[in-house]
């Protein structure tokens, strides 16, 4: 069998980050409006400062407003809710969202839950939440639409399709579930208790893996010509004492049974951000009652 397609994540991101950069630039011209984006960012947690540093550096690129908050880690749960709260209230901020994870003295449930359902471009928010299950008009994750957005590309019409999502985190497992379901996918969400779970895996025609465990997924794991997307991201001790990042299949292994596959890094990564600039671009429109222009 020959190497599988790979899935150029980081190219697509791109070309998609300039498609918003265009779209921003029409809703200026036309409706005087620059989509803002407020990161919040609370203690230096290295990961996280990338992260967020990469987001506020991507949203200016695309032509946007970018309102940095940076807050020290002993920060009361009390003064970021009003950070939250001043942000919310801002007319320029269109899109929020909070670096997670928070530090373990804050609670995540109700910071989200502060955030103003319209400006959570996370889509974090239990009514986001609601309406991706039900089917209504909300705010989507950005990971779970990055993936989508790859699948359709390498394999055009999902219907029909089996799909196995291995994980169910609120963040990304559970998500693109809905998502896949919607796209008329038969879903089955695997985790840590499934019984039997290369078996499970040999039966999708889709593999989402995010589980958050280096290489986990092997080659023999995979159903010859399936299309696997991994959302992992771990960084592992490499040789010379160096480390690199990694996914959650064994890339190497998967290459030679999978049809398409997604590299890491180079893969998922890149589309969160895109994804989370659209949101953003989405987000001004609906609040400002124009229609969202198209890429
Ligand atoms: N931490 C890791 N991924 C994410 C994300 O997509 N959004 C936020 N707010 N925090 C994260």
């Amino acid at each position: 069998m020959t190497d599988a397609v790979l899935i150029d994540g980081k190219a697509f991101a791109a070309q998609l980050r300039e498609a918003i950069g265009r779209r921003a630039a029409t809703l200026k011209a036309e409706h005087g409006l620059v989509p803002g984006l407020a990161a919040v960012l609370v203690g230096e947690d290295p990961a996280s400062q990338v992260y967020v540093r990469n987001k506020e550096k991507q949203t200016v690129e695309a032509g946007m407003a970018s309102v940095g908050r940076r807050l020290p880690a002993d920060v009361s749960e009390a003064d970021l809710m009003t950070v939250v709260a001043e942000l919310n209230a801002d007319p320029a901020v269109h899109g929020i969202l909070v670096q997670l994870p928070l530090p373990d003295h804050i609670a995540e449930k109700p910071v989200i839950e502060m955030i103003d359902v319209a400006k959570d471009v996370d889509g974090f928010h239990p009514l986001n939440v609601g309406a991706l299950s039900s089917g209504e008009e909300g705010l989507v994750p950005c990971t779970p639409r990055g993936c989508m957005m790859l699948l359709h590309d390498v394999l055009g019409d999902l219907t029909g399709m089996n799909a196995v999502v291995v994980g169910r985190s609120n963040i990304v497992g559970k998500p693109i579930a809905q998502l896949l379901l919607a796209a008329n996918c038969t879903v089955t969400i695997a985790h840590s208790r499934t019984k039997d779970l290369p078996g499970l895996c040999r039966s999708a025609d889709i593999l989402i893996a995010a589980v958050g465990r280096p290489q986990m997924i092997k080659g023999d794991w995979i159903k010859p010509g399936a299309a696997v997307i991994d959302v992992g991201i771990n960084r592992i001790e490499a040789e010379g004492g160096k480390t690199r990042l990694v996914g959650d299949v064994d890339f190497e292994e998967a290459v030679q049974v999978a049809g398409s596959i997604t590299p890491v890094p180079g893969g998922v990564g890149p589309m969160t951000i895109a994804c989370l600039l659209e949101n953003t671009l989405i987000a001004c429109c609906r609040q400002n009652g124009v229609e969202v222009p198209e890429g």
